[in-house]
């Protein structure tokens, strides 16, 4: 996965250029409340393809920007104050996190969610308290935390939580969200013939009668912030669509959220639906319609800007589109598209968010989830501003406006060097830090100290240290869970001539250092045999793989794991109640590869013992274990 940035210097020569949306925003401003907007009035076309199209590319230095900027409308829950505002309600950490081997901890959940604040997102759906007891703690830490945090703007995220149609589902997701300063329940059931037939088994008055009481339940609790999804609506009867809709909305419904919850729909058909519910559901001027793309087909995007175009003015996303299966719509790729033709072709659409803080909120999610971006992802991805073909590199050189649509700072992603600094094992704290900013960290006062001994120590081995070294740096250190285990030393001996071996020294939560030493079928089987005899955690290893995140010999490795405990830790999943065995993943990075390794190893059982339930030292490792 090394990225590769070839690309010389911008010119700083303006050319001319035709643009409707350029526009650089400054980092440090707090962009909670001035917004990337044209001044057009909201009528977004539909079908949108026969808008008029002026832009050749939606935001670089090299165009003029001819955007103003708008304050973020006041939040009323069943209304927006300008019709043209788009919500973003990010569920990264409630569907995403449902993506197989993407188990959160409590504290990676609320680092998560405060990014997703910096980002600007509308709404946060923290999570399905009802799923465990630690589900039900992280949404609560949430909504005390991050859903109190008021900006000078006024600006705090609704903090929302997940339940199905029963009332022991909804009184839990209240107390966990209650204590936000936006409160929201989101509630759901299916509406979805072969969903009503084979898994609720329940006919339509009775699913009505369900969701009618469940919504009045819901508001009866004194929440006046709730949301209802007919799940499976992709696949549901138009005409009891609008019935069952018009119900909620009597029973005090201020969302109405549409979910595509099998990823079938095209975005012809998607749009037609969203703009059906807006015509024929009754009472449907007093709520909000929202979007919910899963991405089976790889439609999510393209239906959700569907969706926005025929009247949907809140769209559920998450970061790097991950989720159930194929995923979500991803927040990043709706982001930009609404800002690249929010106005030249989607009658002046626009969203709230800070598009500087997405690339690295991209990363903190691919670090705590261990889902790896694929190089080839759109905005995110390692490839997305890399130019290799001769033909394209000269293009740049000439005009980026060439071969970019997006000027990577716009996503919060520089490239090397671009602000004049050049970090080498000569640099000082100063300088790192200042780097460490430009690319979006804040990090505080220790964490700093560590990064930097860490920088100090690669820069010793490597002559030039590179952005994508200092992202697997910061990642490696603050992207952690919290330690339970630390690895203190590490030694391996293979090769042809001997049983490949490994000693292992870790120190635990009481500050002892715990000596084990293995035998395995290499260096990295021995080594993680002689972590497994001082942690005494029985574990399976459900995956492993490394990748260079940078390029050469001296290339920093990064390695994820996959594990499943084998005492239990399970979760409930929302949509059918099932009981699931959790897996962890975790993330280590470093020069020698098998340390990178053992790191991510010590990292996912640290995840583990994260959980409630698990005493890290309660089989009480021995000072010094050895097998053969
Ligand atoms: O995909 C889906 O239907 C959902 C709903 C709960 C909104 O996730």
């Amino acid at each position: 996965m090394a990225a590769i940035f070839t690309t010389p210097k911008f010119s700083p020569t303006p050319t001319a250029s035709i643009s409707t949306s350029s526009h650089k925003l400054n980092p440090k401003t707090s962009h909670h409340s001035l917004l990337n907007v044209s001044s057009k009035p909201a009528h977004p076309p539909f079908p949108y393809t026969s808008a008029r199209r002026t832009s050749v590319s939606c935001s670089h230095p090299q165009q003029t920007p001819t955007t103003t900027m708008r304050r973020r409308p006041d939040y009323i829950p069943n209304r927006i104050p300008d019709p043209s505002y788009v919500r973003i309600f990010d569920t990264t950490l409630r569907d995403g996190e449902q993506s197989p081997g993407a188990s959160l901890t409590s504290k990676e959940k609320l680092d998560i969610a405060r990014q997703l604040a910096r980002l600007g997102v509308d709404i946060i759906e923290a999570g399905f308290p009802a799923a465990s007891k630690d589900d039900f703690e992280a949404v609560k830490a949430i909504a005390t935390d991050v859903g109190n945090a008021v900006d000078k703007d006024g600006y705090v995220p609704v903090i929302c939580g997940l339940s199905r149609c029963n009332e022991k589902d909804i009184r839990t997701a209240w107390e966990a969200v209650k204590y936000a300063k936006r409160p929201r329940i989101h509630t759901f059931i299916a509406t979805s013939a072969i969903h009503m037939e084979y898994k609720l088994r329940k006919t339509k008055e009775e699913v009505i009668e369900i969701a009618r009481s469940m919504v009045r339940f819901a508001r009866s609790l004194g929440c006046e912030d709730v949301e209802f999804s007919p799940e499976d609506a992709g696949r549901s009867d138009r005409e009891f669509l609008y019935e069952i809709l018009g119900e909620v909305i009597k029973a005090g419904a201020t969302t109405l959220n549409i979910p595509d919850t099998v990823g079938i729909t095209v975005p012809s058909e998607f749009g037609k639906l969203i703009a059906d519910i807006k015509s024929n559901t009754p009472g449907i001027e007093n709520v909000i319609i929202s979007t919910h793309c899963q991405n089976d087909l790889g439609l999510s995007t393209a239906n959700t800007v569907a969706g926005a175009c025929a009247g949907a003015r809140q769209l559920e996303v998450t970061i790097n589109g991950i989720g159930e299966r194929a995923g979500n719509a991803s927040l990043e790729e709706v982001v930009m598209t609404l800002r690249c033709h929010g106005e030249d072709l989607f009658g002046g659409l626009y969203t709230g968010i800070n598009t500087r803080h997405i690339y690295t909120t991209s990363k903190m999610v691919e670090e705590y989830t261990g889902m790896f971006v694929q190089p080839h992802k759109a905005i995110v991805g390692a490839n997305a501003f890399a130019h290799e073909s001769g033909i394209h590199q000269d293009g740049m050189l000439k005009h980026k406006g060439t071969y970019e649509i997006i000027a990577p700072e716009d996503i919060g992603f520089e490239r090397a060097n671009e602000a004049g600094i050049v970090l080498g094992k000569l640099s000082g704290r100063h300088a790192l830090k200042k780097r460490l900013e430009e690319l979006g960290y804040e990090l505080d006062a220790e964490q700093l100290e560590n990064i930097f001994w860490r920088f100090k120590a690669v820069a010793d081995q490597k002559k030039r240290i590179t952005d994508a070294d200092l992202r697997a740096l910061v990642s490696d250190e603050v992207f952690q869970p919290e330690v339970v285990w630390k690895l203190h030393d590490l030694q391996v001996t293979c090769g042809t001539l001997c049983l490949p071996t490994a000693t292992v020294k870790l120190i635990g939560v009481d500050g002892r250092a715990h000596v084990a030493c293995s035998v395995g079928t290499g260096p990295v089987d021995s080594a993680y045999k002689a972590v497994d005899l001082i942690v005494k955690e029985p574990v399976t290893l459900l995956e492993y793989s490394m990748s260079a995140v940078t390029e050469g010999i001296d290339a920093i490795a990064t390695t994820r794991v996959l594990i499943r405990g084998e005492n239990s830790h399970t979760a409930t999943l929302a949509y059918t109640g099932e009981t699931v065995h959790r897996t962890f993943s975790g993330v280590g990075s470093g020069m020698d590869i098998v340390v990178s390794s053992v790191k991510a190893y010590i990292s996912a059982l640290n995840k583990m013992s994260g959980f409630k339930g698990m005493s890290p030292l309660k089989s009480g490792a021995e000072r010094t274990a050895v097998s053969a």
